[in-house]
């Protein structure tokens, strides 16, 4: 079921677990999640990160959504780190379910500039807008922050930014970072139980740089508010790794039997995080795309 990304995290964090954000380039990624989800029966959000999602274009993006409306669990489609206006009108028009709108590489102002003008755009379509402010190290497909240009989230900037920008969603950075962790991961929870408070009960708290995050780290995370884990560098290790095997390696061998087995590598991982972020077995819990239509429409004032 094709479902928005407000009506799977909200319903997450009120019922204290997490969404994970799975980030895919191509079919094989897409249904390791879809098939991943269907067997815990766990709520997913497919995400294309902007290089995917320039690489793929429509054509993947149609593949994301037709792959979640087919799902028999809630799944959701996310443009990931965007940068650029067209890429998330694009992402809009196509019928994503929610974008992030990423200024954290700009200065204060510019960031909350760019970011309040995504937000409104993306509200027109009913969309969620996940934003950054201090600015997460590591490097993601081609993407590099170095760990003196990172910053971690300010909670006095991010009551104000939240309040100017009117986003649905924040991704803090309290120690995580894209990729593999270099030291033992070490997140700063008393940041995030100071943002949490500041920015109000109405945003929601996402996490990126899943990969590599101790279980007890991520259920205080949990507790402390986050409803939603980025997870890429696991996936996509798994995923070359089989590319690497002997079979897939070996001169005469065919390409769909490495397909399906890379497949089935990358649905290890994810059912591993969906165990971990404790949204298996919680399908049930979230409306169906018809019945939040309902709800919305109650919601709204006469
Ligand atoms: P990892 O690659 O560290 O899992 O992070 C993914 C991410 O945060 C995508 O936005």
């Amino acid at each position: 079921m094709l479902t928005s990304t407000r009506e799977l995290l909200e319903t997450a964090r009120r019922h204290i677990y997490a969404i994970g954000a799975f980030n895919v380039y191509n079919l094989e990624g897409t249904r390791a999640v879809v098939l991943a989800a269907e067997a815990c029966q766990s709520p997913a959000m497919l995400q294309l990160h902007p290089s995917s999602f320039k690489f793929g274009g429509s054509p993947l993006v149609a593949l994301c959504l037709e792959a979640a409306r087919q799902a028999s669990v809630p799944i959701s489609v996310h443009l990931d780190h965007s940068v650029a206006a067209e890429a998330i009108q694009f992402a809009l028009d196509a019928g994503m379910n929610s974008v992030m709108a990423d200024g954290s590489h700009l200065p204060y102002a510019e960031n909350l500039a760019f970011t309040r003008q995504m937000s409104e755009l993306a509200h027109q379509y009913g969309a969620v807008v996940e934003a950054e402010i201090g600015r997460i190290s590591g490097t993601e497909d081609g993407l590099s922050v170095a760990e003196k240009a990172a910053k971690m989230t300010d909670p006095i900037e991010a009551k104000a930014f939240v309040a100017a920008t009117q986003v649905d969603s924040l991704a803090v950075t309290i120690g995580n970072v894209h990729g593999e962790y270099k030291s033992e991961p070490k997140l700063d929870f008393q940041r995030l139980i100071q943002i949490r408070q500041n920015v109000g009960e109405n945003v929601l708290l996402v996490l990126h740089g899943a990969s590599g995050l101790p279980a007890e780290l991520i259920s205080r995370s949990i507790q402390l508010g986050v409803c939603k884990f980025n997870v890429n560098t696991e996936v996509r290790q798994a995923y070359m790794r089989m590319l690497r095997s002997e079979r897939c390696a070996a001169s005469n061998a065919d390409l769909i039997p490495c397909m399906t087995d890379s497949i089935t590598a990358m649905q290890q991982v994810i059912l591993d995080k969906m165990q971990l972020f404790g949204s298996a077995h919680k399908a049930h819990l979230h409306q169906t795309p018809a019945a939040a239509l309902l709800t919305n429409a109650l919601r709204r004032p006469a």
